[in-house]
């Protein structure tokens, strides 16, 4: 048998139509469209309907899917019942993992996995993602959240319902371009995961609860939340230093260095113009993100990654240090759910094998004479 390559890097584990890395290249299309052409100018709910539904919606359908989201946008009874308690106990990525758990048996498609519950479940997680966060955040913070507003689209309402106040224009598109740059990434960990999951023919709330958990973990999702702390945690003088101890002791600076991307990723450089034009009267994590980039490729050669500016940006937006992946998780819902829906269209279980490197041929021995 063929040695198997450690983290499976270069297996192709599935088929997709969903989106595309060139790694070389330094570039990323969704369903065949750049991501360069759609950050700023496709919204976040085109997007989506873009990874779910295969197309670009013309204005109705971009209407019909629009009211789906709205509709969607309510939490169950469980979840409702639950919120208080779980926010008091669990940090945040726990708590979604708990209440997408719970969400499922508030909804009515909970029993089908056929393509038409699938794809409304899909537009129902996607809409009631960004509310889950609100909720918990109000809860532990001992607040209401604002009502949705039907006008503000899942980008602004979810500033107002996290920050509390209406964002300008211009901060609801900057962080709707986030969403979109977010939502989809070939084989990434968490949504490996939720197609293995899915490729059991479970539901899609499992294979959700199975992403997020992946997702968390701080060489994914966890990365931005990484990047804020040690932004917070280093003078603005000692950047460079900082940044040099740390690789000299092997440590990883979070943030930096990526599987696929040879060169820089493409959601890096919007989201590197996005800090700068955030920063205005605030621009110290901004230049200290410039200069921890600099050292970071003189020393190693590495690029940051989709993760090291997000985390700049988000901070300018407003939002709690600690909902940074959750956020990843609004945005990527639109991708999970995406790649649900593909795998159940054409399903086979993924099982992959696995090389044994135990001891061979042990003699049994009765408990006593061990
Ligand atoms: N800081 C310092 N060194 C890094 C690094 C980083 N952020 N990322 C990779 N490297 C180095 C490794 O130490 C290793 O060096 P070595 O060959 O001298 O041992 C080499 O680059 C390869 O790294 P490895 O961890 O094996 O690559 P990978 O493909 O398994 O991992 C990541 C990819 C993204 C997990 C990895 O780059 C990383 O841990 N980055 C920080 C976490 C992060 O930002 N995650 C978000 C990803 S979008």
């Amino acid at each position: 048998m063929d040695k198997p390559t450690k983290g499976l890097a270069d297996v192709v584990a599935a088929s997709t139509a969903l989106s595309d890395i060139d790694g070389k290249a330094g570039r990323l299309f969704y369903r065949g469209y750049d991501i360069h052409d759609l950050a700023g100018r496709a919204t976040f709910e085109e997007t989506a309907h873009l990874l779910q539904r295969g197309t670009l919606p013309n204005r109705a359908e971009l209407q019909a899917y629009g009211d789906e989201l709205v509709a969607g946008r309510e939490l169950g009874p469980l979840v409702s019942a639950n919120v208080a308690e779980i926010a008091e106990k669990q940090k945040p990525m726990e708590a979604l993992r708990s209440l997408v758990s719970l969400a499922s048996a508030d909804d009515p498609d909970r029993d089908s996995i056929e393509p038409d519950a699938d794809l409304r479940k899909a537009a129902r997680l996607t809409a009631q993602q960004p509310l889950l966060v609100a909720r918990y955040h109000a809860a532990r913070s001992g607040k209401g959240v604002p009502e949705s507003d039907p006008v503000l689209s899942i980008a602004g309402n979810f500033l107002h319902q996290v920050t509390g106040r209406t964002p300008s224009p211009r901060e609801a598109e900057i962080f709707d371009a986030c969403l979109v740059l977010h939502a989809d990434h070939t084989m990434n960990a968490s949504t490996f995961a939720a197609r293995v999951c899915a490729a059991t023919l479970s539901d899609m709330h499992s294979a959700i609860v199975a992403a997020i958990g992946t997702l968390k973990g701080p060489l994914h999702g966890g990365a931005n939340e990484q990047v804020m702390k040690t932004l917070e945690s280093i003078s603005p003088d000692g950047v460079a230093q900082t940044v040099r101890d740390k690789l000299a002791a092997g440590e990883k600076i979070m943030g930096f260095g990526h599987r696929v991307y040879k060169t820089e990723d493409p959601r890096a450089t919007h989201l590197r113009r996005m800090s700068e034009e955030l920063s205005g009267d605030e621009p110290k994590f901004y230049r200290m993100s410039k200069e921890m980039e600099e050292v970071v490729f003189e020393t190693k050669g590495l690029y940051p990654n989709v993760d090291f500016y997000a985390a700049s940006v988000y901070h300018y937006l407003g939002i709690p240090t600690d909902l940074f992946t959750p956020v990843f998780s609004i945005s990527r819902m639109s991708g999970w759910t995406a790649h649900v829906i593909e795998q159940h269209a054409d399903n086979r279980l993924i099982r992959p094998d696995s090389e044994y490197i135990g001891e061979r041929d042990q003699k049994w021995k009765p408990i006593d004479e061990r």
